[in-house]
C-alpha cells in the first residue's frame, strides 16, 4: 500500500505497539539503557491508524511527539512496559513488540546517588533477568487468533539466528534486521527480511520505516481469522 492512499483494511481492529527503548535504573541519576529511536514503533502506529485501527501505543524513552489519533502510554522500565503491553493486549487484535527490551536490569536499586569513596574500587554491578514479554504474550495468548509479531536485531547468521528466535519466542511474524555500527539505529529507513510461522520469508529492500510497517500489517492481515 502506498502512503497516504491507505484502504481502511485495519477498521475494527486494535492493535499495541511498543516502541523505544527501556532505561534500567541503578540509582535516581544513572540507567542501563540501549540505543532504539523508537523510530519504527512510531511509523508502525502511524501506518496502522492511517488504515483505520484503534492503535496503543507502548513508549519507552523515545522523546518523540505522541502520533495523532493514537493512545499512547509512555513507561520506562521493561517491568513497567510489560505491565502496559499485558494490559493493553487483553483485547488486543494485534501486538507488535518493535521496543528493545533490555534484558538485564541491575539487582539492586539504591534509593540515593551511589557516591564514589576515596581510595576503594566500584563495586560490580549485579544483573538479573528481565521478563521476555515476547515470549510470554506468544505462550499465553489471550485469543488464538491473536497475531504476535517480533522484532530482532542481529549482527550474525541474521537469517539463522532469526528463524531460530522465531521458534523459541512462538510468535507468528519476525521481523529481522542486521545492525551494526550506523546501520539502522536511529536511521530514517530500514532494510529487513520478515520470518513467518509457516516458513515464509518476506524481504522488505531498503526503504522508509513506514513501507516496512505496511508491509508487516499486509502479513499480519490474512492472520487475522
Ligand atoms: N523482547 C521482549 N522481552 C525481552 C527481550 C526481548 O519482549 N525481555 C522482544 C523484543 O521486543 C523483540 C524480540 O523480543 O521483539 C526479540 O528481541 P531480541 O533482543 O532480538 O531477542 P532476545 O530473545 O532478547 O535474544 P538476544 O539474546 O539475541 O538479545
Ligand atoms: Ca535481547
Amino acid at each position: 500500500l502506498a502512503r497516504g492512499t491507505a484502504a481502511p483494511d485495519l477498521a475494527g481492529r486494535h492493535v499495541v505497539i511498543s516502541a523505544g527503548g527501556t532505561r534500567e535504573p541503578l540509582d535516581p541519576v544513572r540507567f542501563l539503557g540501549n540505543r532504539s529511536s523508537g523510530k519504527q514503533g512510531y511509523a508502525l502506529a502511524r501506518t496502522a491508524a492511517a488504515r483505520g485501527a484503534r492503535v496503543t501505543l507502548v513508549e519507552a524513552n523515545t522523546r518523540l511527539p505522541d502520533p495523532a489519533g493514537v493512545d499512547v502510554v509512555h513507561v520506562g522500565t521493561a517491568v513497567e512496559l510489560r505491565a502496559a503491553v499485558l494490559a493493553a493486549a487483553a483485547d488486543a487484535d494485534a501486538v507488535v513488540m518493535a521496543a528493545a527490551v533490555a534484558d538485564f536490569r541491575p539487582a539492586e536499586y539504591a534509593a540515593g546517588k551511589i557516591k564514589k569513596k576515596d581510595g576503594e574500587e566500584p563495586a560490580p554491578v549485579v544483573l538479573v533477568r528481565n521478563p521476555d514479554i515476547l515470549a510470554e504474550i506468544s505462550a499465553e495468548r489471550v485469543r488464538a487468533d491473536q497475531v504476535i509479531v517480533g522484532f530482532a536485531a542481529e549482527t550474525d547468521d541474521v537469517l539463522a539466528n532469526g528463524r531460530a528466535k522465531l521458534l523459541r519466542k512462538g510468535c507468528d511474524l519476525l521481523v529481522v534486521n542486521e545492525v551494526g555500527e550506523h546501520r539502522t539505529f536511529g536511521a530514517e529507513e530500514n532494510e529487513a527480511v520478515v520470518l513467518a510461522a509457516d516458513g515464509t520469508e518476506t524481504p522488505v529492500p531498503h526503504g522508509p520505516k513506514e513501507a516496512l510497517a505496511d508491509t508487516v500489517w499486509d502479513l499480519a492481515l490474512p492472520l487475522f481469522h
